[in-house]
């Protein structure tokens, strides 16, 4: 497909036979035959046993496709893993409508990360630290020399900054060195670089170091998406401001900033588990950087602008990457990674938040006008009148009468059922 007639826009993509979504994706993003395999096929256990220990098999949960995104011009279809229902098809339609405005933009910082080496045991802090600050280039072309092949490709470590940090057990210098990863989600180069620095890092100080390890609060590593939601494809103005009082209830509070956020999370961590990275990392990363001010609160925040649109902005770092890891092991995230078409570790990230704030903005629409139960349910009924014995084109329409008649319930299924059958 030519990138001038490639669109996202599929309309009733939910209704169509997996086969023909999978030709939709296998022409969208020019897969081939073995792609068009691996669809199907689970993680074999070769590499399985190479990915982790005492390997027993694998665990499966669905893959979906959200479609609709437009994000800095391009548009995107996006691989989730996810095992909750509703979120695909949440974030498609939040998609859909910020696509009438022009969809998503994003800006993104450098791949920075930080690791960090504690060193204890220093009778005088503030001259130790003079000392580390003044060995900065010794320091650095020593974590560079851990990596060649980063410094190649323009990464490598960057710079070092000191914390004095007071504990109780007394006071310690928190060295944090900067490295720029590159295309890599960064945690093993940066680990590496920690351990080759500490036993200078100790001679130059004469104290002990404890911790050397990657943060994952990557606050040097931010992605920004933003999105304006036309307000007449939401229901006009009560719906901005309804959708606007339940917002802010985020904004301050953590109870409620603590669901929010794990409604943004259920689109980050689809597309980071189906990209074979690390999303615990990028969950640690996501909360801490929500707390940063000393009060959890939201991700995103929400603003009307002059037309009386609402604007939507998330912020968080995103410590993703597109080589190394399970990303280049797992055959699936390979073809994810192929079906998302993206090419750096920055292009990822600015899909990741972009899917971020899509899925937050629907929750938040659907808790802001008909709830969320709606969009559960119809998924929630069709399991349901399976459950019940329901069978071919009877599920649609079973389903369907359980949705219209608001009892979502196996007993009345199967009732359901038989007056269904003896009807036909
Ligand atoms: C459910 O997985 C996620 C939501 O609770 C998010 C939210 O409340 O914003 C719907």
């Amino acid at each position: 497909m030519s990138t001038s007639e490639k669109t996202s826009v599929v309309s009733g993509f939910y209704k169509l036979p997996i086969e023909k979504r999978r030709e939709f994706v296998a022409k969208f993003a020019d897969l081939n035959e073995d792609d068009m395999k691996s669809f199907s096929s689970p993680l074999d256990l070769t590499t399985a046993d190479r990915m982790i220990e005492n390997v027993l098999g694998t665990f499966e949960v669905p893959l979906g496709l959200a479609v609709n995104f437009l994000i800095n011009n391009k548009e995107y279809i996006i691989p989730m893993a996810t095992e909750e229902s509703s979120v695909v098809a949440a974030a498609s339609n939040a998609a859909k409508i910020a696509r009438v405005k022009g969809g998503f933009s994003t800006t993104c910082s450098e791949p920075l990360m930080i690791g960090q080496l504690q060193l204890l045991h220093i009778k005088d802090v503030a001259t130790a630290a003079q000392k580390i600050i003044h060995h900065k280039k010794q320091l650095l072309t020593l974590a560079n020399a851990q990596d060649k092949i980063l410094v190649d490709f323009g990464g490598g470590a960057k710079d070092i900054e000191v914390r004095i940090l007071d504990s109780p057990l007394g006071h310690m210098i928190i060295t944090h060195l900067i490295v720029d990863v590159r295309d890599a989600m960064g945690a093993n180069a940066v680990n590496t670089m920690c351990e080759a620095l500490a036993p200078i890092l100790e001679e130059i100080t004469g104290g002990k170091v404890r911790l050397k390890i990657l943060s994952n609060l990557a606050d040097k590593r931010l992605v920004k998406a933003t999105a304006t939601f036309d307000k007449e494809k939401i229901g006009g103005d009560r719906v901005v401001d309804a959708f606007l009082e339940s917002y802010v209830l985020a904004a301050i509070d953590p109870y409620r900033a603590a669901t929010h956020n794990k409604g943004i999370m259920n689109g980050i961590d689809a597309l980071i588990i189906a990209t074979g990275n690390d999303f615990r990392a990028i969950e640690a990363g996501a909360h801490a950087y929500a707390a940063r001010n000393g009060q959890y609160t939201s991700l995103t925040h929400y603003h009307k602008n002059k037309n009386g649109d609402l604007v939507g902005e998330i912020e968080l770092p995103l410590a993703v990457g597109v080589v190394g890891g399970a990303a280049n092991m797992h055959p699936k995230a390979k073809l994810c990674r192929k079906i998302l078409g993206v090419k750096s570790a920055k292009e990822l990230a600015e899909v990741v938040a972009s899917l971020g704030l899509a899925q937050n903005f629907a929750a938040l629409f659907a808790l802001s006008t008909v709830g969320i139960q709606k969009g559960h349910m119809s998924l929630h009924a069709k399991n349901i009148s399976v459950m019940a014995g329901a069978q071919g084109e009877e599920i649609e329409k079973l389903a369907g009468q359980l949705v219209h008649d608001g009892k979502v319930k196996l007993d009345y299924a199967k009732e359901l059922l038989e007056k269904i059958r003896k009807k036909d």
